[in-house]
């Protein structure tokens, strides 16, 4: 039996330190306190932003492999404590334990994939005898680190997308500083903990704060941090990038994300994929399904099956291998996007099924009819709400998809390749996924929005591109 410890430090220039306990985080379903973390102060986060500084060079000059050994140690370490790991987001996050089980073995992939990835940093020979000027001239191009890079990770995958920063940093020899999210540091500091017992980083390698919003700041705005990448919601997402001066920014923001249901689509594998698309880990993902939208043909048995379905999803204790739904982030979450649902309702739509409130927990809800201007149907839901709406020819359902100003993920269910090859031109969407949900996704993938939704891509070669830069070299024959 798993149990967690009453207090966590937090890792400073690779180095557990426990300067207070000021950071108290709540199990989500009890809502009682289950564990402290030590929260860095101003002075905290100045060291270990001048330690990263100080890393970049040696970091720089790590080999490939002595990369890809820390990446295997983590994969290693990260699988004998599975089953601490998932347990921890099942508390931090209230995250069902199949759920957090299956991010905890996601997380594996992303280390392993970086691991491979960190002795195949390939550049390129350009031959440069163009034209007659040059002739003689060879040039070739290399990555390199771009240096101390500063992450912020969200927390609704509080273990994978701190991953999907961590690791592409190591495998191309970056120093970092990471601020976790407040509500659930855990994950991350664990993730500080295996990385701790590598001895080949360089002091100043990777510092794990959990900090408040207002010490955030320093995260954003210092010039010695090269990159920054932010992983949680536009709002926060776009003001960080006003304020973070000449670094680069990459944004993984969210979305309000649409699937299609064609009317020679098979209709039992669709209604299985949306519903847990839509309902898995409360609805609390990025690229969570909020839009269906459904062939008018099939409109009306389809609305049953995805309701009758709905209704058989069981709430409760995420820690019950039985429950698919349990509680969302917090109270106050819970009742933003009840207030949502009522407000569309009030304003037209009918309520399929769910709508229930109890503290944070929000029933599986299903509504049609809601207006375009509706939050619900705007804004990123961010919950366990989704939305029907009919079509009745391709391009008006495409239309639909980019009815809005995000542009994520999107998934459609079809038979006809030439529906799909239509989708994948004119989806404004970062991926187009095809007999499944827009939620899906591999760690390998390139992953990451349009419009409203973000700046760049993730999955770690995408990422290691971010974190790194072409330096050229051109040489003249004598
Ligand atoms: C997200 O919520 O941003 C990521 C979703 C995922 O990795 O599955």
């Amino acid at each position: 039996m798993v149990k967690l410890k009453d207090t966590y430090p937090l890792y400073l220039n690779n180095k557990a330190v426990q300067p207070n306990t000021d950071l108290a985080v709540t199990d989500k379903y009890t809502g009682e306190v289950a564990f402290r973390t030590a929260l860095a102060t101003p002075d905290v986060i100045e060291e270990a932003i001048a330690g990263a500084a100080r890393a970049a060079e040696p970091m720089a000059r790590l080999a490939s492999y002595e990369k890809q050994d820390v990446l295997n140690h983590c994969v290693s370490r990260f699988k004998e404590r599975q089953e601490e790991l998932a347990y921890a987001l099942c508390i931090e996050a209230g995250k069902p334990i199949k759920d957090a089980e299956g991010e905890v073995s996601r997380l594996i992939d992303t280390f392993r994939i970086a691991a491979e990835e960190a002795v195949r940093n390939y550049g390129e020979v350009q031959p440069l005898d163009i034209s007659a000027r040059a002739k003689g001239y060879m040039g070739m191009w290399k990555r390199v680190p771009i240096g101390p890079c500063s992450f912020i990770s969200p927390f609704n995958f509080p273990l994978n997308l701190a991953a999907h920063k961590i690791a592409p940093a190591i495998a191309v020899g970056c120093p970092f500083v990471m601020k976790p999210a407040s509500m659930t540091p855990l994950g991350a500091i664990i993730m500080g903990e295996v990385l701790a017992e590598c001895d080949i980083l360089p002091e100043g390698a990777f510092s794990i704060l959990p900090a408040s919003r207002d010490g955030a700041d320093l995260f954003t705005t210092d010039e010695r941090l090269k990159l920054l990448s932010f992983t949680g919601s536009p709002g926060v997402g776009w003001a960080l990038k006003a304020k973070a001066g000449k670094k680069p920014v990459v944004l993984e923001l969210g979305g309000n994300a649409a699937v299609v249901v064609d009317k020679d689509a098979d209709l039992d594998h669709a209604v299985e994929r949306i519903i847990f698309g839509a309902f898995y880990q409360s609805g609390q993902s990025c690229i969570g399904v909020q839009r269906i939208i459904i062939h008018a043909d099939i409109y009306d048995r389809f609305k049953d099956m995805l309701v009758a379905k709905t209704k058989t999803l069981k709430a409760g204790d995420p820690k019950d291998r039985e429950t698919f739904i349990g509680p969302m982030i917090s109270v106050k979450e819970a009742q933003r996007l009840k207030g949502w649902i009522d407000d569309a309702v009030a304003a037209g739509a009918k309520l399929l099924c769910g709508g229930g409130l109890e503290g944070a927990m929000l029933e599986a809800t299903l509504l049609e009819g809601v207006g375009r201007e509706c939050d619900a149907s705007k804004e990123e839901a961010f919950g366990p709400l989704a939305n029907l709406s009919k079509f009745s020819d391709w391009d008006e359902a495409l239309e639909q998809v980019n009815d809005s100003k995000f542009g994520l993920q999107a998934g459609i269910f079809t038979s006809d390749i030439h529906k799909v090859l239509e989708a994948w031109d004119v989806l404004d969407v970062g991926g187009v996924v095809v007999n499944d949900v827009s939620s899906y996704r591999v760690d390998n993938m390139p992953y990451g929005g349009v419009k409203d939704s973000g700046l760049g891509r993730e999955g770690i070669r995408f990422a290691m591109e971010d974190m790194s830069e072409i330096r050229n070299l051109v040489i003249r024959r004598v």
